[in-house]
């Protein structure tokens, strides 16, 4: 996207040479960064979008309007799962916010007939893996003093920068080498059992 952009506007050649230098180095944004004291883990992975039933702009909640992860995934800090907002919590504000908005009202219609929006699945790992929300949430963030604003650092470091998303896409490949090398890198433990049941 950011290429495409470039190429658009007229460069003159010198600059058109040093962008393409900078672009053959680094990647196109620049991955959020890491809470202090924590290696992340290496490894990224292309998801392909995921078509929803409502187009969900993490973007906008996040990024514009600076409501935190855990605000919406309130059980990543208690559960093994983080979970999706029920869609009376959208209405608390999307009763008076953007109502003129065709996907505000097709929501609107999911909670007046009480149901939720059918989420697809983003992230899924095997059943034979076990995989904790609260332990890693509790690790970096509660143990590490981590301002419970940066969470999304934390949340980074296993699903990239969602809030740059108007969609969420898997970004990191979540395999077993991806888990296993940020164990040993930041005293994760190391035995199969942990992690397989
Ligand atoms: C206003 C509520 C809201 C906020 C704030 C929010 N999310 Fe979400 N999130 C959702 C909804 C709704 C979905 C389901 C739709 C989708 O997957 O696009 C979702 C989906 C996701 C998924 C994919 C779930 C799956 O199926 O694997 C991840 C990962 C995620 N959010 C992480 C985050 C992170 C990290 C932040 C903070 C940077 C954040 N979310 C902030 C509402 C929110
Ligand atoms: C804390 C308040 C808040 C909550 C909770 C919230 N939103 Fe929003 N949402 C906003 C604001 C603010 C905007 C931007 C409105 C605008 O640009 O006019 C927005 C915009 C949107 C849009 C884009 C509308 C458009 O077409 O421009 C969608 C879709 C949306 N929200 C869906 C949801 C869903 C689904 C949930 C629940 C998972 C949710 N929101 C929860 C505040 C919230
Ligand atoms: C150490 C890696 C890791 C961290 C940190 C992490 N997640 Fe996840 N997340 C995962 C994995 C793995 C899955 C898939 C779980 C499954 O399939 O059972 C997942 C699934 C999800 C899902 C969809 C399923 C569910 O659990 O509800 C959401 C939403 C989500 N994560 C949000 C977050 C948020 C928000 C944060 C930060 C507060 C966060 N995650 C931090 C690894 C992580
Ligand atoms: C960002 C680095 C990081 C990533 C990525 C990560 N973990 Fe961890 N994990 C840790 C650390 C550190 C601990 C130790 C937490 C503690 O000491 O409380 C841990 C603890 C655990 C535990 C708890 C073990 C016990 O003693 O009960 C399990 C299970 C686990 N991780 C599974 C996974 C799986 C599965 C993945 C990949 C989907 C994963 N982790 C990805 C850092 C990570
Ligand atoms: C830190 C967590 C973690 C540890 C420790 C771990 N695994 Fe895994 N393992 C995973 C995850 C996550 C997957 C799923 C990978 C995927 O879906 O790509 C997996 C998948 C597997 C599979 C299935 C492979 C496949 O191709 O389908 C086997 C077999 C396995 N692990 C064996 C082991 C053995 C043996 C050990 C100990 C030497 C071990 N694991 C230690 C996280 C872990």
């Amino acid at each position: 996207m950011f290429y495409k952009h470039v190429c658009k506007l007229v460069l003159p050649p010198v600059l058109m040479f040093v962008s393409m230098l900078l672009m053959s180095g680094a990647p196109a944004r620049a991955e959020l960064a890491a809470p202090p004291g924590v290696t992340p883990p290496v490894g990224t992975y292309a998801g392909a979008d995921v078509a929803q039933p409502i187009e969900f702009p993490h973007d906008i909640h996040v990024n514009v309007n600076k409501i935190n992860c855990m605000y919406c995934h309130t059980y990543a800090r208690r559960s093994k799962v983080a979970g999706i907002p029920p869609t009376s919590k959208c209405m608390g504000c999307h009763k008076m916010i953007a109502t003129d908005k065709p996907r505000i009202q097709k929501l609107t219609e999911y909670f007046e007939k009480r149901e939720s929006p059918k989420w697809k699945k983003v992230h899924d790992v095997p059943d034979f893996v076990h995989f904790s929300h609260e332990r890693h949430v509790k690790k970096f963030v509660f143990d590490a003093d981590l301002p419970v604003e940066n969470v999304e650092q934390v949340c980074g470091l296993c699903h990239g920068e969602i809030k740059a998303m108007t969609v969420a896409k898997k970004n990191k490949p979540l395999t077993m080498g991806f888990c296993q090398r940020c164990h040993e890198a930041n005293g994760g433990p190391g035995d199969c059992w942990k992690c397989h049941k």
